[in-house]
């Protein structure tokens, strides 16, 4: 039995929707409960699909965990496993994100390379790269990363791009390695920043989190902790967008405004009322958008994730938008989707240029990741007729409540269960 999404499109979006905590961070926190023996409590968590999922993962390394609501408890035992090789590991990509801990506090990890979005190549050299100066070995083998150190030293280390999950991977090998570790060229986006945070309470030292300079100076044990989540700024951002793309008006709160600041630019550009309201932010939009050029890059670029959404918008939009994907080849194919639907859009590499029209036309579409299977709902918002959105199980992955807050927002959507 497969699920799929059914969006009547016309209605235009207002109300109030609450965001939790970021899927990109509430992962990478689970697997930092890792590094220390004892229970550590994570609050504000999203219901999704991909928690009790990493959830399997740190059961199949040897620890207890309780996923209750918002609030993930995980007891690391002294000795863990150092394997991570189950089926699990195969449907999220931040499965990865145990590698580092696993080196750091078992000196051997052997983790089934990550599954995750199909949005893409995503190699794992930097993550491969960074453990390796660190004095790791590190080897793909039968399909697992393998990687083993006597012991793990600080390293200057330069990152050939921002990567997140090798900023991630390298600082948490990092904060018990001996000595001091730079990581230059890090990432910088709110959820390293977060992890920062949760690493920092536990007993880390580090300077530069937010910044791309990462310096870390490696400590011989740490304690658990209890940690909130940061807000989903990618969900949040999902919403400023329907309420633009449905003339709508909608205050999203739970999200902290400024890690959005040059989106909520750009929906002002489309001629949406922008406005800052305590713990969020308000997108009022009174008129057709206005097209506007997007080009993704690593925080505080344009976020990749939104890409879609941003493609979305200028389908409808009074002109003609250039979009540009710097990060995942393959994000475009969400463009096949939306032309089913009627969009004026082309690619060519990774530019596409999208023609915006009044309205789309319904259609039966399916969904290839998280953000392409809410940017096609969103699509069917503003399209006439009923759009039948399947392999929803991705949005699953990503969005708590997706239907329920938008049903709440006043949309005509409905979660239906019969075969494709
Ligand atoms: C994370 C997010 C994902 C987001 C992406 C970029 C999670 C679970 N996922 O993915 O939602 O779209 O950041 O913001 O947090 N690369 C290499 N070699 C490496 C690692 C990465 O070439 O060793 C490349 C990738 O192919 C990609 C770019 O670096 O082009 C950025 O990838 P990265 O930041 O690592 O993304 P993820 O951590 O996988």
């Amino acid at each position: 039995m497969s699920e799929h999404f059914r969006v009547e499109g016309g209605a235009r979006l207002v109300g109030t929707v609450d965001v939790v905590g970021a899927k990109n961070s509430v992962l990478k926190l689970m697997a930092a409960a890792l590094l220390a023996e004892g229970t550590t409590t994570l609050t504000n968590c999203p219901e999704i699909l991909d928690v009790p999922l990493m959830a399997d993962v740190l059961r199949d390394l040897g620890c207890a965990v309780e996923v209750d609501g918002a609030t993930v408890t995980i007891t690391t035992p002294a000795e863990l496993n150092h394997e991570a090789t189950s089926p699990s590991v195969g449907k999220l990509r931040a499965s990865v994100c145990v590698l580092g801990p696993l080196v750091g506090r078992c000196k051997r990890a052997v983790v089934a390379l990550p599954g995750g979005d199909a949005i893409g190549q995503r190699p794992l050299d930097m993550h491969q790269s960074g453990l390796r100066q660190l004095g790791a070995s590190s080897t793909i083998e039968h399909g697992n990363v393998v990687a083993e150190a006597d012991e793990l030293r600080g390293a200057q280390i330069w990152l050939d791009f921002p990567s997140m999950g090798a900023t991630e991977n390298i600082l948490m090998a990092a904060v018990l390695a001996s000595g001091t570790t730079v990581i230059d060229n890090a990432a910088r986006e709110p959820e390293i920043s977060d992890l920062c945070t949760m690493l920092t309470q536990m007993g880390a030292k580090i300077e530069g989190a937010g910044t791309s300079t990462l310096t870390v100076h490696g400590v011989d044990r740490l304690e658990p902790t209890e940690h909130r989540v940061i807000g989903d700024r990618i969900v949040g951002a999902t919403w400023g967008f329907a309420a633009a793309i449905t003339r709508g008006d909608i205050t999203v709160r739970g999200v902290d405004p400024h890690h959005l600041d040059l989106v909520l630019e750009k929906l002002r550009m489309a001629g949406a009322d922008v406005s800052l309201v305590e713990d969020g932010f308000r997108v009022v939009m009174d008129e057709r958008p206005k097209a506007v050029d997007f080009v993704t890059l690593p925080y505080p670029g344009f976020a990749t994730d939104l890409q879609p959404f941003a493609i979305a918008m200028a389908a409808v939009a009074d002109g003609t938008s250039m979009i540009t994907e710097n990060l995942f080849e393959s994000r475009f194919r969400f463009i096949e989707e939306m032309v089913r639907m009627g969009a004026d859009a082309r690619t060519d590499g990774h530019h596409a240029v999208v023609r915006g029209l009044e309205r789309l036309s319904a259609a039966p579409v399916w969904a290839s990741d998280i953000r392409a299977g809410v940017g096609l709902v969103l699509g069917g918002l503003c399209a006439d007729g009923v759009t039948d959105v399947w392999d929803v199980f991705h949005i699953d992955r990503g969005y708590p409540q997706f239907v329920e807050n938008m049903q709440r927002l006043g949309a005509n959507i409905q979660r239906v269960a019969e075969q494709a």
